[in-house]
């Protein structure tokens, strides 16, 4: 790849990846398999460690996990909770044990083999035997205060039973949604008119995070521990001892899947025997953990910016089923975009029906060769989103073999317009601005949580109003009148007063959610908030040129053209003048510059918790201030982390203040020194 193209997919890949990771960690909402995401992050990986130039510390490569929601009390986590690095093949794994067996000298550890939960991550802080706090990964650093709902999970002690429990224990786990419940609900669920949850892991993230800890415990959560967080006064040598230890003190362990083994064989038939009884356990796993079992020598392994090198996590590859293509059908989403899909006998795929699976776009389609009439084979790609591998070339009839391969339709088949395909773009797009199916995903996506989160404008609400004819653009919904709403099917006096006060409250939303609501291609809540910080109105950023939108941080051309596009439709334009006029906020509470530093000069040094070095610089900077790296008797104040360098020494010596974290953040806001 020529260097720029190599840039810009470089570019690319981090804006697509921090928007799934938002889906996942943030809404709970993926929109992409595990198995996709794994490759984009295995791309971006690579292209990364084959050109360090373009290695960047503020990349998803770099990161655990995603920031917390503001939902909850942020709280620090005393020790930083790691990812896990990945084995696809046995060739990997190998490769993971020779470079163990070379980091220890050439020992030969004893690995502890434990399934790899597909839960949500938890660390659970005893002291003095008592549950004290529950906190989720969030992203690594800071996670969410989710104590009150965790006390509701019936398979957490909230005191330990051991005669002299340590002053701190912190244990790590796995929160799960039991599989056989999770069908179960879903089925209630989907009786219900309500939407089914996609698997268990969301399902336990939603439970996890609900404001009222009483609905938490109406959900049958239960929870494994797998690991070995801060301690003081615990004396163990080796993981396994550790899992044997908090499980005599009551903690929920998974032992009776667990096994210590000497070597990499042991590991492997660890692994095969669980590959034929994945489905067995309670609870959905996704591949297998494997642990360097003594502590002194997962210290002398160490572990990356993102994961232990003393772990890895080994998957299993989908499960896969042959069925009948009966169709192959399309949709057109709220870009216009036209995604052809299969339509399939139905199958049950690693415990759960599937009868519809995406085909992605004409090519994708194309190369697969599937046909009406195939036998195909499906999967679930990561166990969530199904997929069409490909026909079975034997069980092709004849009339199929004839009938040729498949085409995209040339006319959309919701309103008739042409569908165009771009010269060098996979995807084939419906040439109608407002076919109905296209302003469908508009409003929900507008709607949507990310977005302008309208309690009660979901996918039924939104076909209505478009059917009635009551919306042809988003700025329309903040016309509706009581009576418009009354008249639809459903909705009675108290639906219709929550829908207009939902609509009504929506208004105030910040900048950002409306950025992201607009739908403009490529932004997502990461850019639509650098944006917002960075303009503090619509006004500001309309008004940029595509040099100016470029030149922020974390955004770059490729966004800025995408964004200068957009505004410079007249039709967009429009739009938004129409939302200002009918009351939508234009602009956010991120302020774009905030004052309590101006005119402070910051110096860093050692490591922060809750931020990296970049985030903390940023913070300053938004405040006002300005960072720079070396201590004089100008410098305002310096900020010593864990590990200070010579830069603590000097500030003592001249004279200079300085803080540690807390204050830190306490000057951010208030630009005030501790007394
Ligand atoms: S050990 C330093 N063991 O998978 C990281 N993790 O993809 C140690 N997980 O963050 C993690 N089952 O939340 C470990 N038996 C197991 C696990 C497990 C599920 C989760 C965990 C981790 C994530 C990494």
């Amino acid at each position: 790849m020529a260097d720029e193209q190599l840039r810009r997919r470089v570019e690319a890949l981090r804006v697509e990846i921090n928007q799934h990771r938002y889906r996942y960690y943030v809404l709970s909402d993926p929109s992409v398999s595990d198995a996709e995401f794994d490759a984009l992050m295995r791309e971006l990986q690579e292209l990364e460690a084959r050109h360090s130039e373009l290695d960047d510390p503020a990349s998803p490569t770099h990161q655990v996990g995603a920031p917390p929601s503001r939902a909850f009390a942020e709280v620090a986590h005393r020790q930083r909770m790691l990812s896990l690095d990945n084995a696809f093949a046995r060739e990997e794994l190998e490769a993971w044990g020779q470079r163990v067996v070379r980091g220890l000298d050439g020992t030969v550890p004893r690995f502890t083999c434990e399934l790899k939960i597909d839960g949500v991550a938890i660390s659970l802080t005893y002291e003095s035997g008592h549950l004290a706090q529950a906190i989720t990964r969030g992203d690594g650093r800071v996670g969410e205060d989710v104590t009150q709902n965790v006390r509701t999970i019936r398979n957490i002690p909230a005191w330990l039973e051991m005669a002299s429990p340590p002053a701190l224990l912190e244990v790590r786990g796995e929160v799960y949604y039991p599989v056989k419940a999770f069908e179960q609900m879903n089925d209630a669920r989907e009786e219900a008119g309500q939407p089914r949850f996609a698997n268990p892991r969301n399902a336990a993230s939603g439970a996890l995070r609900q404001k009222d800890p009483a609905i938490t415990a109406s959900r049958p959560l239960q929870v494994l521990c797998h690991g070995m967080g801060a301690v003081d006064g615990l004396q163990v040598r080796a993981h396994s001892e550790f899992l044997h230890r908090i499980r005599e003190a009551g903690l929920p362990t998974a032992a009776d899947q667990t096994e210590t083994v000497d070597d990499l064989d042991g590991v492997w038939a660890f692994i095969e025997r669980w590959r034929a009884g994945r489905h067995d356990p309670a609870y959905e796993i996704d591949g297998v953990v494997v642990k360097v079992d003594d502590f002194g020598h997962q210290r002398r392994l160490g572990a990356t910016s993102s994961a232990p090198r003393w772990a890895i996590a080994f998957k299993y590859p989908p499960e896969e089923r042959e069925t009948l293509l009966r169709d192959i059908q399309v949709n057109v989403g709220r870009t216009g975009r036209v995604t052809p899909f299969a339509v399939l006998e139905p199958v049950l795929v690693a415990g759960s029906t599937i009868s519809l699976a995406t085909l992605h776009n004409e090519d994708q389609a194309r190369m697969k060769d599937v046909r009406p009439g195939d036998t195909v084979i499906v999967r679930k790609a990561g166990d969530v989103i199904p997929e069409v591998v490909g026909y079975v070339a034997a069980k092709r009839p004849p009339e199929v073999e004839q009938a040729g391969p498949w085409r995209m339709p040339t006319v959309c088949p919701f309103c008739g317009s042409a569908i165009h395909r771009l010269a060098g773009e996979a995807a084939s797009y419906c040439t109608n601005i407002d076919c109905p199916n296209r302003l469908f995903g508009t409003l929900e996506h507008f709607a949507g949580r990310g977005a302008m989160d309208i309690e009660g404008l979901g996918e039924k609400t939104a076909w209505l109003l478009l059917d009635k004819g009551l919306v042809g653009d988003v700025a329309d919904i903040y016309r509706l009148g009581a009576d418009d709403l009354l008249a639809l099917e459903g909705f009675g006096e108290i639906s219709v007063r929550n829908l207009l006060d939902a609509i009504e409250q929506s208004k105030s939303q910040p900048l950002e959610r409306l950025l992201v609501g607009l739908n403009i291609r490529h932004v997502g809540p990461t850019v639509a908030r650098l944006l917002a910080r960075h303009f503090g109105d619509m006004a500001g950023l309309r008004a940029a040129d595509e040099e100016t939108i470029a030149a922020v941080n974390g955004v770059g051309p490729i966004i800025a053209a995408a964004i200068r596009q957009f505004f410079d439709n007249e039709r967009n334009a429009a739009l938004i003048d129409k939302l200002a006029a009918v009351g939508v906020r234009m602009d956010t509470d991120v302020s774009h510059k905030g004052t309590a530093l101006e005119g402070w000069t910051v110096v860093l040094t050692g490591g922060l918790e809750g931020f990296t070095r970049d985030e903390a610089k940023q913070a300053v900077e938004d405040a006002g201030g300005k960072v720079t790296s070396s201590v004089s008797k100008k410098t305002s104040v310096v900020v010593v982390g864990s590990d200070p360098g010579t830069k603590a020494v000097r500030a003592e010596e001249l004279g200079v203040a300085t803080v540690d974290e807390a204050a830190f953040v306490h000057l951010l806001d208030t630009g005030e020194l501790p007394a």
